[in-house]
């Protein structure tokens, strides 16, 4: 396992798992191209911190990819290079099931109850929909805007309690919580579903675009200078790193004072989540100081921390053979976890059984 994969200790993750949580795990990723570092930090490095407390799932979502188009030809090898990603960054394919969420039936099917439960009015309000359907809405694909009910699916079928993601999913996940209340009062069936809470850590939540602190780092950014890929070499990830914007000003001072410049704040947040080190631990290194000693600094560190993860990854993907037969072993559980789950919300919605 790569060095970057160690379980680090991280005073958020150690604070969650000390309150004792029981439950179950599941988060999902997108295989639509670029996975980069807001990704590894939001979402897939707190999975590997998670894996050995708790039963976990991590699907790559790719009914979701399709809510816009995809090239077919790519689609499969976007599959297995999350897959290849979420192994590099030290999951455990035994501990725990990774899967692909076309091979488990299950979530489709629930997704449709679901649709017949979440309400167009809490639909309207999704500002992800918004904002990938942009001005021309009317254009959008039904998938897409029904996407939170599949998300829902993918989080309920297991009946998963914890849901590991970035800041930009809790809207998400806080219509998977109205979509299992109302299906359970709806249905009579009171905690039938459990009403999952969401696990943000830390201080890379929400890591900006190295272009524009105001944006979020997104895999769909036509600028590949605005995020680090994991598959970035450390040439690419040296480069990028000394031309991302920042102000004329030296470093912060202080918190507050980070707080006012997004670019600096941006910078900060990622070093000290590559770091786990508090933002007002790295301040403390690096306040009044100038933003090349700092970018240096920062360019070691992320090279450190994703050069053995981007390496690993693309040794797998090499080996297709390999990566899918994980994801097949992954979805043969997973399928066996989500069958009684779905037999029991076809009996309590009233379906008669085959
Ligand atoms: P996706 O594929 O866009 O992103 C995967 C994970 O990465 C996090 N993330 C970020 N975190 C911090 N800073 C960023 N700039 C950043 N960009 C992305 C996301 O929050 C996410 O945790 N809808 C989900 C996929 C999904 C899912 C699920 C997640 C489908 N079903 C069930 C959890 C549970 C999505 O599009 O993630």
């Amino acid at each position: 396992m790569p060095d970057a994969g160690r379980a680090a200790s991280n005073p958020h993750i150690d604070a969650y798992i000390a309150r004792g949580l029981k439950g179950r795990i599941l988060s999902g990723v997108q295989p639509t191209g670029n996975l980069h570092l807001g990704n590894y930090l939001g979402a897939i490095r707190n999975f590997v911190r998670l894996q050995a407390d708790y039963d976990c799932l991590f699907c790559v979502v790719d009914q979701h990819a399709i809510t816009q188009w995809q090239d077919p030809k790519e689609l499969a090898s976007q599959t297995r290079e999350i897959a290849a990603a979420f192994l590099a960054s030290g999951l455990d394919a035994k501990k725990n099931i990774i899967f692909n969420q076309s091979m488990v039936p299950a979530h489709a099917q629930l997704a449709w109850v679901f649709n017949c439960v979440a309400r167009v009015g809490w639909m309207n309000r999704m500002t992800q929909f918004k904002e990938k359907a942009g001005k021309d809405r009317e254009n959008a694909s039904l998938g897409l805007y029904a996407y939170p009910a599949l998300m829902a699916a993918d989080i309920l079928i297991y009946k998963a309690t914890h849901v590991p993601v970035g800041e930009d999913q809790k809207q998400h996940l806080e219509l998977t919580r109205d979509i299992a209340i109302k299906f359970n009062n709806d249905f009579g069936a009171s905690g039938f579903f459990p009403v999952t809470e969401p696990l943000i850590f830390g201080a890379a939540t929400r890591v900006m675009s190295l272009r524009d602190g105001t944006k979020k780092m997104s895999k769909s950014d036509p600028s590949d200078y605005s995020r680090i890929n994991l598959t970035d070499d450390s040439d690419a990830i040296a480069q990028k790193i000394r031309k991302a914007k920042t102000d004329p000003q030296p470093m912060p001072e202080t918190e507050a004072d980070a707080a006012k410049r997004p670019e600096a704040d941006n910078l900060l947040g990622i070093y000290a989540a590559l770091a786990d080190r508090d933002r007002a631990d790295v301040l403390r290194e690096f306040a009044g100081q100038q933003f090349s000693t700092f970018k240096n600094a920062l360019t070691e560190l992320a090279v450190a921390r994703i050069g053995p993860v981007g390496a690993e990854m693309q040794r797998l993907v090499k080996d297709p053979g390999y990566v899918d037969s994980v994801l097949r072993d992954g979805a043969e559980r997973a399928n066996a976890l989500a069958k009684p789950i779905l037999d029991e919300v076809y009996r309590i919605v009233g379906f008669l059984k085959p």
